[in-house]
């Protein structure tokens, strides 16, 4: 866990309750005509990222013994993943007591058990009750209530059956296929309305933590966003950006995030470029076992981004034949938008929406396939040697060393 915690970006900002402060009156004002918050009367004048836990009628509070039981005493054959918080274990309740039952029967829920000590932790724990409490949207993972007893913190949330996409593009082994380029674009879509709900502007949220390891899968493939622990109101006001010590994950905080702790939704942005540049080429966002100058994916793959014959150097070869010339260029643009050195050309996240919704066409592909106009046939004249190389090279030695985080950096570590 250690290993695991050290990948992220660590510190946070001691203004944090100063400037989430200045919230609270949006947090009392826009809460009354918005549909995917707790009703009104639930939501007092509280920062949502800090204090205490603001009552949601909807959150049940477990006692860790009921969580002991639900989850076998949390036993180590059935640990879902691994994050910086802690260990996440799979456990049943009944539907309706939402009390401990008996494996295989009543609802699978998924329990995160918080393995920090400290303050950082618990910080983090309540900013996910606070944040998943009050935020309903068909791509957020629901939380269905918490445990708050002596040192203990966990957190109960809906069962995920295809787990994470970091699993699902990175992860060797029977279990999971690499994802097809449809369900790429899908996932990716998904995920985009995700932040876009979180943008909004009743909810102005700031998710801060957008990688793959946070993006869940339901049984369809329909992505919802989980880990809040890092999620802070967005400015208010005519503020352009909240103030923050940097944290996030190497490899997907923006530049000028990492430069200022300036803190917008464009950062967001960025890292949805970074994730969506992993879906594209199956390649992790930083991964020191590749060859020198490819450490980092985006700095890498920036350049044939920019060059529509080069683009099919960067894409995954496990897609090959999966998707159209103009859908991969598209799709490859978008990234590149996402991944603007300069935050305000970047698109904000309905424009990507937007994107994301045409190149769920399938048609799109079939007809190019029809017409034996393959775009990967097209391709091998110009990158296809390089992009079989790049497959060959793709052993994912240490993949499973590195899971579930990306390899630490201490390069941003800032405490
Ligand atoms: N609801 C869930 N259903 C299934 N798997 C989950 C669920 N929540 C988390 N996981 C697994 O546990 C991992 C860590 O969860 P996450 O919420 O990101 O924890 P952390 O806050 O420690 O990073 C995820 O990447 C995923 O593999
Ligand atoms: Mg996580």
């Amino acid at each position: 866990m250690g290993a695991c915690w050290s990948a992220r970006i660590k510190a946070e900002s001691p203004f944090h309750t100063g400037v989430n402060s200045k919230c609270v009156s949006k947090d009392g004002n826009d809460v009354s005509g918005s549909s995917s918050r707790a009703s009104a009367t639930s939501v007092p004048l509280t920062p949502r990222g800090a204090g205490e836990i603001i009552p949601s009628s909807n959150l049940k509070s477990f006692s860790f013994s009921e969580l002991k039981m639900a989850t076998r005493n949390f036993r180590p054959d059935s640990v879902l993943g691994e994050g910086g918080f802690g260990s996440v274990f799979k456990g049943w309740i009944d539907e309706n007591a939402l009390t401990a039952a008996k494996p295989g029967t009543g609802m699978i829920i998924a329990v995160k058990r918080l393995n920090q000590e400290g303050y950082q932790g618990h910080r983090e724990w309540l900013a996910e009750v606070n944040y998943l409490g009050q935020l309903y949207h068909p791509n957020l993972v629901k939380l269905i209530g918490y445990c708050l007893e002596d040192e203990h913190r966990l957190l109960v949330y809906e069962f995920m059956p295809r787990g994470s996409l970091e699993n699902h593009l990175f992860r060797r082994g029977s279990y999971f296929q690499p994802l097809s380029w449809n369900l790429r674009m899908k996932v990716a879509l998904g995920a985009a309305k995700g932040l876009a709900f979180l943008h909004s502007a009743e909810t102005k949220v700031i998710y801060r933590d957008f990688k793959t390891s946070n993006i869940l899968l339901d049984s369809n493939y329909n992505a919802k966003l989980s880990d809040f622990g890092l999620a802070k109101d967005g400015p208010t006001g005519d503020k352009s950006h909240v103030s923050t010590r940097v944290m996030g994950t190497y490899g997907y905080a923006a530049p000028e995030y990492l430069a200022t702790g300036h803190l917008t939704a464009k950062s967001d942005v960025y890292s949805f470029g970074v994730v969506l540049l992993e879906m594209l080429s199956g390649r992790r966002a930083v991964d020191k076992n590749r060859p020198s100058g490819e450490h980092n994916l985006v700095e890498w793959a920036k350049p044939y981004l920019t060059n529509k014959r080069k683009i099919f150097r960067v894409l995954d070869s496990r897609l090959e034949g999966q998707y159209s010339m103009g859908g991969a260029q598209k799709a490859a643009n978008l990234a590149l938008q996402c991944l603007s050195t300069e935050a305000r050309f970047r698109p904000n996240m309905d424009e990507v929406v937007t994107t994301l919704e045409q190149l769920q066409d399938l048609k799109d592909v079939e007809r190019n396939t029809q017409n034996g106009n393959h775009p990967n046939r097209a391709n091998h004249s110009t990158g296809g040697t390089r992009s079989r190389r790049r497959n060959a090279d793709e052993g994912q030695n240490g993949k499973a060393a590195s899971y579930p985080r990306p390899s630490a950096s201490p390069l941003y570590s800032r405490d």
